[in-house]
């Protein structure tokens, strides 16, 4: 397999571009302004909100490669299924999300935000159905087109875009359309696109009132629910979570840099990573999922773009798959 690594990727330079967004020093965009993130002001948030996409564009082109060695090729979190190692878990979930999504053998099929096409494989595979994945990361369509071309897949999914009206049989997504600071036009884009009676899927991070299954024990490091896996699949994974790990490589990369082995740009990276692990404290106080699941159908006859994104909605279900409220009608 080729390397996950970037073409053309410079650590110094994306590293900057991506804390730039987060800096109130246009001098100092090598250092993380603590202040900028974690107490940013109304105007600060406007003004990243209107640059969303470029912020999600800087922080995948930065993150994706230590993603993929870290936690793998796909992007997402998935509940656990006991017995399964994380890695299983997660493809187990996906089979059976191409299912929930109502998918069949020969649909052409949108992905939204595919990343570098971990559920695109997995449902092409189980399902047969072909996948055009988007996302807004051009390093997400070279590293995900490889990697397809390697799984003998290329024949099944594409990453492109644009698209005509009424192209696709199903739609679905995978935490990707939290991004969205438009969500009214995000849905009546996907409504155009969709053929009518067909559905449209995704699963995203959500509030919750409590999630009682420990989805997060892999960024939050617990090494004791890892070694509850039958051959202890994931500990390695979720050891690298830990805080000791963490000091560990901190001091690792320090004796790197300081003997001229590694740019120093490397150890701020491991600091930018390790605020995705403050997703567990929002998880522990019972205030978050990631994985809030709805399957929403266009009505058979078209009601046009513009309504249906509502109307969409309004006649789909949603569920929480961590835990084991189903609710109607959102
Ligand atoms: C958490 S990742 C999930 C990736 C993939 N669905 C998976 O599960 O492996 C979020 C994805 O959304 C994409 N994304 C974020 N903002 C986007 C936008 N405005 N347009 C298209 N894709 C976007 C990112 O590039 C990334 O691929």
């Amino acid at each position: 397999m080729g390397s996950p690594v970037p073409v053309g990727f410079q650590i110094n330079r994306d590293l900057n571009k991506f804390l730039a967004h987060y800096s109130r020093d246009p001098s100092k965009t090598n250092v993380i302004d603590v202040d900028c993130i974690s107490w940013s002001t109304e105007a600060e948030r406007q003004e990243r909100q209107k640059k969303y996409c470029e912020v999600a564009t800087d922080y995948y082109n930065l993150v994706s490669f230590a993603y993929e060695k870290g936690w793998g090729q796909h992007f997402h979190y998935a509940p656990l299924t006991p017995g399964l190692s994380l890695t299983e878990s997660i493809k187990a979930y996906e089979r059976e999300y191409g299912h929930i999504a109502r998918l069949r053998k020969g649909m052409r099929v949108l992905d939204l935000g595919c990343g570098v096409g971990g559920p695109a494989r997995t449902i092409a595979r189980e399902i047969g159905c072909t996948i055009v994945g988007i996302t807004n990361s051009a390093w997400h369509v070279a590293r995900g087109t490889a990697l397809t071309k390697e799984a003998g897949l290329d024949h099944l999914i594409t990453l492109k875009l644009p698209f005509p009206d009424e192209s696709f049989d199903a739609v679905y997504s995978v935490e990707a359309l939290c991004y969205s600071t438009d969500t009214t036009a995000c849905y009546k884009e996907i409504n155009r696109v969709m053929k009518p009676g067909t559905s449209f899927t995704f699963h995203d991070f959500a509030m919750t009132e409590n999630s009682p299954a420990p989805w997060y024990y892999g960024p939050a490091g617990n090494i004791w629910w890892a070694m509850m896996i039958p051959g202890w699949a994931d500990f390695w994974k979720v050891f690298k979570m830990t805080p000791f790990f963490r000091f560990f490589l901190i001091c690792f990369f320090r004796l790197l840099v300081l003997v001229g082995q590694m740019p120093s740009e490397m150890l701020t990276l491991l600091q930018v990573m390790w605020y995705c692990r403050t997703v567990t404290i929002g998880a522990k106080e019972g205030l978050f999922t990631p994985m809030y699941l709805f399957v929403c159908q266009k009505p058979a006859a078209s009601v046009g773009a513009g309504k249906t994104g509502r109307r969409s909605a309004t006649e789909g279900e949603s569920r929480r798959t961590e835990g084991t409220a189903v609710v109607q009608d959102h």
